[in-house]
């Protein structure tokens, strides 16, 4: 059971949060977006600079990325709940540019309480974190992709859980071969969402 009757009132108390300093230099909270109901949540890490700007989660650099591997694999982003572990921008000024930082535990910790309304609300068959910080949002501990990725789990009674990788961990490859092997892995963990989101439980996507 979620705290609020609707995403947008969870959204209005989200923008209003000061569960830790972040909200401090951010311009705006971004909430989770998409419907109600849907059958799949995709967890991110935190906003980025262009995130922070629009309010919107994943439409920068690593949203593009991402955009592109849902269609890939056949799973609609507007089918699914995009959301992020943590709610404001971590960023460090370097001149007229805010440079990306990684969220702590702390952070992630005291965002985690917004993550589960979420779910509440939402409660979609399929979480997929993608990359550490969003494993340690959705699980409450901290494990590594390496361990977990690209394997259906059970989160608890009425969800499954998938762990790949961050999207932007292919931005920063520099090897065209790196970069080949790590799309194709990305999108055969993709694939592993979609295929859930086809058979069985999956069919009442939308319904
Ligand atoms: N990276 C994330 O983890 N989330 C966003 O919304 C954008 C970039």
């Amino acid at each position: 059971m979620s705290d609020f009757m609707t995403l947008a009132a969870l959204a209005g108390e989200e923008e209003m949060c000061t569960r830790c300093p972040l909200y401090r230099s951010a311009t705006q909270a971004v909430p989770g977006e998409g419907p109600r109901g849907a059958r799949v949540m995709l967890v991110g890490e935190q906003p980025g600079d262009a995130e922070d700007l629009s309010g919107r989660p994943f439409v920068g650099s690593a949203g593009r990325l991402l955009d592109k591997a849902l269609a890939k694999v056949h799973l609609p982003r507007d089918e699914c709940f995009v959301t992020n572990a943590v709610k404001h921008f971590k960023f460090e000024p370097r001149g007229k540019r805010r440079l990306h930082k990684r969220p702590d535990a702390g952070e992630i910790d005291a965002c985690r309480w917004w993550l589960t309304q979420e779910r509440a609300l939402v409660q979609p068959g399929l979480v997929v974190a993608m990359g550490a910080t969003a494993i340690r949002g959705v699980l409450g501990r901290s494990e590594t992709v390496a361990r977990l990725r690209g394997r259906l789990i059970d989160l608890d009674a009425h969800a499954k859980f998938l762990a790949t990788i961050h999207p932007s961990f292919l931005l920063r490859l520099q090897e065209e071969e790196d970069k080949r092997r790590e799309w194709a892995r990305f999108l055969s963990d993709l694939e592993v969402a979609a295929e859930w989101a086809r058979a069985g439980d999956g069919m009442q996507m939308n319904a």
